[in-house]
């Protein structure tokens, strides 16, 4: 089996959905359940015996080597995050915490059962740790994207932060020789994506008749990628990716965020008209900029879809139509999440099996 870590969380909770649609392998999966850890993301898999959920924090070592100790598992893929650019400059204290120190202490905890292992279980094992783009900072309209030989130029603390989670990773491999790769990813979209993001902050709010809010001028470029192509790049570097490296992973789909919002509203007036018949573009409405902006963000991609035969399936236009009705066919999901009530899943779902260590 493999040990993940954050997995309730969007991008995590649609590793565990590919990954156990393709395979039967079993997946550990440690979660902190922060504000952004939600357990019905992977509501599919409650009664899963492949699926097995430790609530816990990456920094506690006595947990981590414990799971570690009993299950064995043959890779450990490092999810778990803080990853909301606003909230790192609103209060960028749980971002090094969980980023920096946490990473730290997983790494730790890894090493000690790394080196333990017998030669053919040690020279198997990976530590993935998944990471963004963001570490490389800002490129101007004409500058080529970021490939895996970019500077390191972090921007905000979240950036910062994981800047220096993925240094440590590095150091961990060139000076104790585990087994790492890194992969740094541009903005995803898709199902179970919390609406504090700007993608589905948009679709929820137009559908809530609230204003669709835009920071600056509009014109920041981002590479949206859709989730699940990120997934399957995981699962790709964790079966070819060579130890040691790192992969850029994206989706060349470079879009300002003006434009972004202005597709959503419209397949919004195809799929679900308002009820006064006015376009949701009517809500848009521009607000102070975001301190110290990112302007452009772009993955150079080749060396994953070179080395791993890794490419997306999704473009950006198919991608975003199925996310739009991912999130009109789950209002469920919405409402619970729009009330706060997903806190409270894990008692209501798991009870007593929350705890399962
Ligand atoms: P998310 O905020 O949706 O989920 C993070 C998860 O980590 C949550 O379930 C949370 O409960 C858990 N967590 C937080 N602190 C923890 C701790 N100390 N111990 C254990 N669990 C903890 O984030 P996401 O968007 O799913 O991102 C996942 C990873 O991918 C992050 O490392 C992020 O930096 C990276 N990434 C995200 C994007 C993106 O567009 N969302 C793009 C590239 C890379
Ligand atoms: P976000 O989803 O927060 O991702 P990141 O900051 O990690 O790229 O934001 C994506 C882009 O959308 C970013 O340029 C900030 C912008 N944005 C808005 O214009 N309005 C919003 O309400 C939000 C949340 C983001």
């Amino acid at each position: 089996m493999i040990l993940v870590t954050g997995c309730a969380g969007f991008i995590g909770s649609n590793f565990i959905h590919t990954w156990l649609e393709g395979q039967d392998e079993g997946i550990i999966n440690v979660d902190k359940l922060t504000y952004a850890g939600n357990l019905e993301n992977l509501a599919a898999f409650t009664n899963d015996s492949r699926h097995h959920f430790v609530q816990g924090d990456i920094g506690d070592r006595g947990l981590i080597e414990g799971l570690l100790k009993t299950h064995q598992p043959r890779a450990v893929i490092n999810f778990a995050a803080e990853s909301h650019v606003d909230r790192s400059i609103h209060g960028p204290q749980d971002f090094i915490e969980t980023n920096i120190v946490g990473t730290f202490n997983l790494l730790e905890s890894v090493r000690t059962y790394w080196s333990g292992l017998a030669t053919e279980h040690k020279t198997a094992f990976r530590f993935v740790h998944v990471s963004t783009d963001e570490v490389y900072g800002t490129l101007s309209p004409t500058e080529a994207a970021f490939s895996e030989t970019n500077a390191y130029l972090p921007n905000s603390p979240y950036a910062a932060s994981k800047a220096a989670s993925d240094h440590l990773v590095r150091a961990w491999h060139h000076t104790y020789g585990l087994p790492v790769i890194t992969t740094n990813c541009s903005n995803n979209y898709g199902p179970f994506h919390f609406p504090e993001k700007l993608i589905p902050l948009i679709i929820m709010n137009a559908l809530y008749g609230k204003p669709l809010p835009i920071y600056g001028d509009g014109q920041q470029v981002r590479d949206w990628l859709y989730v699940q192509d990120h997934t399957r790049a995981i699962a790709c570097v964790l079966q070819a990716g060579r130890i040691g490296e790192t992969y850029n992973i994206g989706g060349w789909n470079e879009k300002a965020n003006i434009d972004v919002v202005k597709l959503i509203c419209s397949h919004l007036d195809l799929l679900k008209p308002r009820a006064d018949g006015k376009p949701y573009a009517d809500q848009i409405t521009y607000v102070t900029d975001r301190p110290g902006h990112d302007r452009r963000y772009a993955i150079d991609a080749r060396k994953v879809e070179r080395e791993l035969g890794w490419k997306p399936n999704e473009t950006f236009e198919t991608g975003i139509q199925k996310t739009i009705q991912w999130y009109l066919d789950h209002p469920e999901w919405v409402a619970h999440v729009t009330s706060g009530e997903y806190r409270h899943w894990v008692d209501k779902q798991y009870g007593e099996k929350a705890n399962l260590a």
